[in-house]
């Protein structure tokens, strides 16, 4: 039995004894969708560099360049569909193993693999919305590209404020509920089930630091390192579309 197996055997243990199970998750569970992370070798930061929240509420070219880099993923997010990573973590939820998911990711893939909304915490909220930045108003993802298709390249709500993806950008302020969420339950896990994340940008990637200070069971699926890879319990460099299925399988099979 190699390694992979061993850690799989580990995690499936731990799932098991039941409690209260918290998967968290990054870029790397959704890149077999199709949707590139940001830090592997050809990732989104290696394509465009970042347009901070200050720049985009000052500068209208930020907003247009902005804009712009959204634009050159929003196929890809539009005709993403859940891959075998997140229907196993579905799975594992209608198990009753999986108490909910916090994510950092964007793209809704949990919620279209059909865990309830109420149990996906989204740290860095959702592309599936834009937010008018002076008055709030919620419009929709689709509506915002079309304005921009037909040559609008920085749109604007009705109130003259800017419009923007319901996410996070660098320098944003975090959405409060959601943090506060996060908190409690990585607080309150028996087991912190990490899927592609480098663990790199806070406060999300303190969540698995404060599973681990309440005694929580921390295991990382991942194909490169984090800075958890020696705190951790179980640590597997696999890729998620092939072990969170193993897990699965595995607690299935009895
Ligand atoms: N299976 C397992 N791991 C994978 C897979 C895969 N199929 N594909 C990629 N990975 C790993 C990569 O090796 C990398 O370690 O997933 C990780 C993705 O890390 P990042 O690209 O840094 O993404 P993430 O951790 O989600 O970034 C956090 O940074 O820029 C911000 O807001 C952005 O939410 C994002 C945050």
């Amino acid at each position: 039995m190699d390694m992979m197996d061993k850690g799989i055997d580990r995690i499936v243990e731990q799932l098991r004894k039941g409690g209260r199970n918290v998967v968290f998750t990054g870029a790397g569970i959704s890149t077999e969708s199709g949707i590139p992370d940001f830090r592997s070798q050809g990732g989104i930061w290696d394509q465009y560099r970042p347009v901070y929240f200050d720049e985009f509420m000052k500068s209208r070219e930020a907003r247009i360049e902005y804009w712009r880099q959204k634009t050159a993923f929003y196929h890809d997010l539009q005709k993403a569909r859940p891959n075998k990573a997140h229907l196993a973590v579905a799975t594992l939820y209608e198990m009753g193993l999986v108490e909910a998911v916090i994510t950092q990711n964007i793209d809704g893939l949990h919620q279209a693999s059909g865990i309830p909304d109420e149990k996906v915490i989204e740290l860095h909220g959702s592309n599936r919305r834009v937010r008018c930045m002076s008055c709030g108003r919620i419009s929709s993802i689709e509506e915002a590209h079309k304005r921009i298709e037909e040559g609008d390249p920085a749109p604007e709500c009705e109130c003259g404020g800017y419009l923007k993806p319901d996410t996070i950008s660098f320098g944003q302020a975090m959405p409060e509920r959601e943090v506060e969420k996060a908190i409690a339950l990585s607080r309150t896990a028996d087991s912190f089930l990490v899927v592609g994340s480098t663990l790199l940008v806070h406060p999300a990637a303190s969540m698995p630091g404060y599973a681990r200070e309440a005694g929580a069971f921390l295991a990382i699926v991942n194909l490169s390192e984090t800075p958890f890879d020696t705190l951790c319990k179980v640590l597997i460099r696999g890729k998620a579309g092939e072990v969170l299925p193993k897990i699965v399988d595995r607690l299935k099979a009895g």
